[in-house]
């Protein structure tokens, strides 16, 4: 079975005042029982450990050490208090230019040091519009996930790039099929495919994460915007909870 997660990627955004939110938030994912990740800034990840909730970084260099200067390697995340690492997000491949075969290093890194990797994957809007959709998504998962990936050790998140901060959502058939079609991969390849934690990502808020929850193959979310502030996260982590 699947575990349920809700998970928060605070990206390039928070402070040290910012921890304030967790305390609540920890409250919520122990009342609900629902697996909680905050991915926040590097910065922060020592300072929140002492929170209960699971922590996260938001990349990974794919090699252990060595001269990279500005980036950070998931021995640097664990030591920090992480348990989860974020690869692959879209910022990342947009900004970064990380390819899928990058991700599935860094993944892999990720496992090295005893960390769960989230592997993110997602289609433009310009090849959602061209119908290649699924092509794209099925490329990404193939290329991003390495050959040992398992349910203990991975994370899959959908984000359409389109959905990220837009407000913009996809019909509840769309994430339906999607993530149909990513059990079915999943299963295809990997013997405990069936077990994987599916996200779906891309402006889940507390009004649209019911319904979204209600998908069969969706086991939680990945929320960017709405995980910054306890009264927009909690509601989204007990409307996983009850789904
Ligand atoms: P959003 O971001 O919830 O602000 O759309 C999601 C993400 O990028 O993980």
């Amino acid at each position: 079975m699947p575990h349920k997660l809700a998970a928060g990627n605070w990206k390039m955004n928070g402070l040290g005042g910012d921890l304030a939110a967790l305390p609540a938030m920890a409250a919520t994912a122990q009342a609900t029982g629902v697996a909680t990740l905050i991915c926040p800034p590097a910065t922060l990840l020592s300072r929140a450990a002492t929170t209960g909730l699971h922590l996260g970084g938001q990349t990974c260099h794919p090699n252990p050490k060595g001269a990279h200067t500005g980036d950070i390697s998931a021995a640097m995340l664990r030591d920090a208090g992480a348990s989860h690492v974020i690869v692959g997000h879209s910022e990342r491949r947009t900004d970064h230019g990380e390819t899928s075969h990058e991700v599935a290093a860094q993944a892999q890194a990720a496992w090295a040091e005893g960390l769960v990797a989230v592997i993110c994957i997602g289609e433009t809007l310009a090849q959602r519009e061209a119908g290649e959709t699924l092509a794209v998504l099925r490329a990404q998962l193939a290329d991003s996930i390495p050959d040992g990936a398992a349910a203990a050790n991975t994370v899959i998140a959908y984000e359409p790039v389109w959905a990220i901060g837009t407000g913009l959502v996809p019909e509840i058939a769309q994430i339906d099929e999607v993530h149909d079609d990513l059990r079915a991969r999943l299963g295809a390849r990997f013997a405990d495919g069936a077990d994987f934690t599916l996200l779906y990502g891309g402006s889940v808020k507390a009004g649209n994460a019911a319904e979204i929850f209600s998908c069969a193959n969706v086991n939680g979310a990945l929320v960017g915007g709405a995980s910054l502030a306890a009264a927009d996260f909690c509601p989204i982590i007990e409307a996983l909870g009850a789904s």
